[in-house]
């Protein structure tokens, strides 16, 4: 017996050393092993800088009306490899990325069912990358996986930022809590309406952002979802262990595959640095080049919009309050009485373009210009928008022609009420009605269920219509910026006319009854994680009673804060989204949003701690003009802006828009200082920061 005991404990050595392989960082500081366990499973773990960070994790899938993907396999090949290049991104938060791994591709044959897999790693110095493959192979064509089974097995209950598992929505505010209170939380947190059976109640979503009592920060998310689900985390509070839990499609699998196919990477990123988080370009590096080949037409752009008067309650998207049901084909608008409060009037759109034109802002997006939103909770949901017909009050030759001559370009926009099929059919039709009328950038939504047939927003066949909006709409030469979509995973590499999207809880929320007072200390950790946000920071009136008596909200900012938004959530396309009245009324603090950058040549992350505070500078491409920029969390701090990212030896004025003394995010929003200083790169500037506050700063040479 003892014998025996021993006997296939050498055995089993033999197999793990056999099969063991070990990847390490460029930089020998992460450490990830593969090896198939007894059970012939494949197994992986990590390591940084010699701490565990995922221990003994297991990798594979359930498959429909055949046998799982798990176990039984042995190693067929392994190669080896190591990449090191540098790239130019069209836009972002520097002009060269570097692109540095070494790689691991195990190959994999599961014998009992003579099916092969590929499981290919890539490690770079801020993290691991992994992903599946499926070789083109008899006994594995097309096939549908029900389940897949990669795990990340934590070491311990550590601190989690998480937004709760939903197949629609990512527009939560953040819970912070220890992992092992996900489950009780759940309920608290979660507003969707998944049906509990598809749903577990500790499924968070990505990217999630995690910090253990050892120090570590660890962020799990993805990269290059393409033609596949969303996955969430779905986890074990015993053992501290998250499985992928993918999101169904309409009749609850979860991935249509044909072989040769390749699932997204699944990314871990590390350090013992929170800035070294924000500074990993990873989940980029994971995506292909750019398919588009000139683009030079994809420009950044900061804009104003005919938006937060809707939002707030002031005015509306619709025409008229007349029509309840409407059928397109023959309702006829100009019988209709107008209501009074419609936004995008030919009136008031000038004004903005007025606006725009004087203050050097390159676009005026016009929500609530087409015909459709009358009825867009009514029965005809499913034909509602056709994307062409503008409103009788709305001029589309007209204004597109005066705002060229003044020198801006109105931005259009598309809300598709979730019906993803209309928009298809209408696509074609809307991009050339763009290039007709000389508009080169769209704001998408998809707000509501997606209909008609019960796939969710971040479904594999979903997110694939994401995908050919964005890939249509470079044929037309057209910039996207897809609210409601699914969160980004880096494609904006491969398809950078992807310039922003929302897909998180952005300042909308804000006039809708106020997000936590941190949020955007985190959202830089989680949601930006795979590309910008288009938050539509820059509001400078907190009370929106003053926009609308009927709304009562008290916004959680202040205009420190608003200031600092524009370094801290970096998006190539940066909205000014407060009215232009406001502004007016503030015209010094504005004066930081006409001035700052929306390019980088450079970024330099100095002080970063999830929920609690941010502060990054960052330098203008083109010019060499250094900003700076802060958020802080609930409670006031004095932050430390360390310029030695300056030139050294020469002096500048650093123009700083922080909170007053007295500011603070509940009833003091509007307290704010502007102040001149003399400085070098050897100067620390200490700066106050309110609660739920922040500044923005911008270097002047002298
Ligand atoms: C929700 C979007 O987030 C918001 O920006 C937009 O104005 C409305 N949908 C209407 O499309
Ligand atoms: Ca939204």
């Amino acid at each position: 017996m003892k014998t025996q005991k021993l006997f296939s404990a050498l055995l089993m050595l033999f197999v793990l050393a056999s099969t063991a392989q070990e990847l390490k960082s460029p930089n020998g500081l992460l450490k990830a092993h593969f090896s198939l366990d007894e059970a012939g499973r494949p197994t992986y773990d990590l390591q940084y800088k010699s701490k565990e960070v995922i221990k003994s994790s297991h990798l594979g899938f359930e498959i429909k009306d055949t046998e799982p993907l798990l176990e039984g396999f042995e190693l067929v090949s392994s190669t080896s490899s190591s990449y090191d290049q540098t790239w130019e991104p069209v836009w972002g938060e520097e002009s060269q990325i570097r692109n540095n791994y070494n790689e691991l591709a195990v190959t994999l044959h599961q014998v009992s069912t003579d099916r092969s897999l590929t499981i290919r790693f890539r490690m770079f110095d801020t993290g691991l990358g992994f992903r599946y493959e499926f070789p083109i192979q008899d006994k594995l064509g097309s096939f549908v996986i029900t389940k897949e089974r990669t795990e990340f097995a934590l070491t311990g209950d550590h601190t989690a930022i998480w937004i709760p598992g939903d197949y629609d929505t990512q527009e939560y505010d953040y819970t912070t809590s220890k992992l092992s209170e996900i489950e009780a939380k759940f309920d608290e947190a979660y507003t969707g309406n998944a049906s509990q059976e598809q749903f577990s109640k500790t499924a968070v979503q990505t990217a999630l952002m995690l910090k253990a009592d050892n120090g570590l920060y660890i962020n799990l998310h993805e990269a290059a979802t393409v033609n596949y689900p969303t996955m969430h985390l779905d986890l074990d509070p015993k053992t501290f262990t998250f499985e992928s839990w993918l999101t169904p499609g309409a009749k609850g699998n979860k991935a249509y595959m044909i072989a040769p196919q390749n699932t997204p990477w699944r990314t871990i990123i590390v350090s013992d640095d929170a800035r070294d988080i924000l500074a990993s370009r990873m989940t980029y590096n994971l995506n292909e080049p750019s398919v588009i080949e000139d683009t030079s037409w994809i420009r950044p752009m900061k804009y104003i919009g005919v938006w937060w008067e809707m939002i707030t309650g002031k005015s509306s998207w619709s025409y008229t309050d007349e029509l309840s049901a409407i059928n397109l084909d023959t309702v006829d608008y100009s019988k209709t009485t107008p209501n009074g409060t419609h936004g995008a009037t030919n009136e008031n759109v000038r004004r903005y373009i007025d606006f725009a034109a004087d203050n050097g802002i390159d676009g005026v997006l016009v929500e609530g210009w087409n015909t459709g939103w009358e009825d867009w909770f009514g029965k005809s949901k499913d034909y509602v928008f056709d994307f062409v017909t503008p409103y009788p009050d709305f001029d589309v030759k007209a204004l597109n022609e005066y705002a060229h001559q003044r020198g801006v370009e109105l931005i259009m926009h598309h809300e598709t009420s979730g019906s993803t099929r209309n928009y298809e059919r209408f696509m074609d039709e809307a991009y050339q009605f763009m290039n007709d009328h000389g508009y080169h950038a769209v704001k998408s939504g998809y707000v509501g269920d997606i209909i008609p047939r019960g796939e969710k927003h971040y479904s594999q066949y979903i997110n694939n219509h994401y995908l050919y909006a964005i890939q249509k709409a470079a044929d037309y030469k057209i910039m996207v910026n897809a609210h409601e979509a699914v969160r980004p995973t880096g494609l904006a590499r491969t398809y950078p006319n992807m310039v922003a999207n929302e897909s998180a809880r952005g300042t909308e929320y804000q006039a809708f009854g106020g997000s936590h007072p941190n949020h955007t200390t985190i959202l830089p950790f989680t949601r930006q994680i795979g590309g910008p946000m288009d938050y539509t920071p820059g509001i400078f009136e907190m009370d929106m009673t003053k926009l609308n008596p009927n709304n009562h909200t008290q916004i959680p900012t202040t205009i420190g804060n608003q200031l600092g938004l524009y370094l801290v959530m970096y998006s190539p396309l940066q909205m000014a989204a407060d009215l232009p009245e406001n502004y007016e009324r503030f015209a010094d603090a504005f004066e930081f949003i006409k001035e700052v950058g929306i390019d980088w040549q450079q970024s330099v992350y100095l002080e970063a701690e999830p929920g609690a505070y941010l502060t990054i500078a960052r330098q203008e491409k083109g010019t060499g003009k250094w900003f700076a920029g802060n958020n802080n969390g609930y409670h006031s701090r004095t932050a430390t802006v360390d310029c030695s990212f300056l030139e050294k030896g020469k002096k500048y004025t650093a123009t700083i828009y922080r909170d007053a003394d007295d500011a603070n995010y509940k009833d003091n929003p509007q307290a704010y200082v502007i102040e001149e200083k003399t400085v070098s790169s050897k100067t620390k500037l200490k700066i106050f920061t309110a609660a739920g506050g922040g500044f923005g700063i911008s270097f002047e040479e002298q």
